[in-house]
């Protein structure tokens, strides 16, 4: 099933990551600016979404007709709740750019049917033609979206439990751990690998053996990132730190 190893691009620090990272989305948005964007949340995108919204205020990049889908939502957080991937989005991305609200799609955490929901959103991508340019950040444990260890390669959006990893890692962003939910919507691993073109970011040693095991490890659903490595055109851009590992 591989064809094209991953590519791998090491930079100094953070900032060249973003640096890096935004050019690529900024030279494909120019390229087609009515392109399908696959959009990560987690404290890795941030400075290339800055970069991004740098580029948009400076250089004029347009988002106008450009249509985004996020890949996960917490189940249970209210779209206007300040943890919710939503209000991650609008506050760090969207509000700062040309893009439609409608053209931005962030799975509803507080739908009452989570499985509709789910299909619903998996429709709005076919409908869309499919997502051209996929970002990925990497969880600890290796997770990808909200699928952790154990997901398998067939899999779509879908509910999901979140690992005590997960919980624990994600406590950061909440006032209490007992505040963060256990439960999350993610597009599935099927979903991820459909995209014509994914771009995984890394940055910190908490990540240098997670991006070991899914560059060089077996492709296994114990290490979700893995299965990049069935994708015929996908890029990791990771900082030094997060390299550490891949040395010796
Ligand atoms: C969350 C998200 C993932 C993200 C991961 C890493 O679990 N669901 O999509 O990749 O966090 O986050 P960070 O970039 O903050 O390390």
């Amino acid at each position: 099933m591989k064809n094209i190893p991953i590519k791998l691009i090491i930079c100094k620090d953070k900032s060249e990551v973003a640096k890096k990272s935004a050019d690529i989305f900024a030279d494909e948005i120019r390229n087609n600016p009515s392109m399908v964007l696959g959009l990560a949340t987690g404290s890795t995108p941030i400075d290339m979404y800055k970069e991004l919204i740098r580029l948009h205020k400076k250089e004029g990049l347009d988002f106008s007709k450009v249509v985004s889908f996020n890949l996960d939502e917490y189940l249970g957080l209210a779209p206007d709740h300040n943890q919710s991937y939503r209000y991650f989005m609008d506050n760090t991305f969207f509000n700062h750019i040309n893009i439609k609200k409608s053209n931005t799609y962030v799975l509803n955490g507080l739908s009452k049917n989570p499985e509709e929901e789910c299909k619903k959103f998996e429709n709005a991508i076919k409908k869309s033609g499919g997502i051209d340019l996929q970002l990925l950040g990497i969880g600890a444990n290796g997770h990808i979206a909200f699928n952790e260890p154990g997901s398998s390669l067939n899999s779509r959006t879908r509910i999901v439990d979140l690992t005590q990893k997960t919980i624990n890692d994600n406590s950061r962003f909440f006032e209490k751990k007992s505040d963060v939910p256990c439960q999350a919507l993610t597009m599935g691993i099927a979903s991820i690998l459909e995209s014509k073109k994914i771009v995984l970011l890394a940055t910190g040693e908490g990540k240098s053996t997670a991006v070991k095991k899914a560059l060089n490890g077996p492709v296994t659903s114990k290490v979700p990132a893995s299965y990049l490595q069935n994708h015929i055109d996908c890029t990791f851009i990771i900082d030094k730190a997060a390299a550490l590992k891949l040395k010796g």
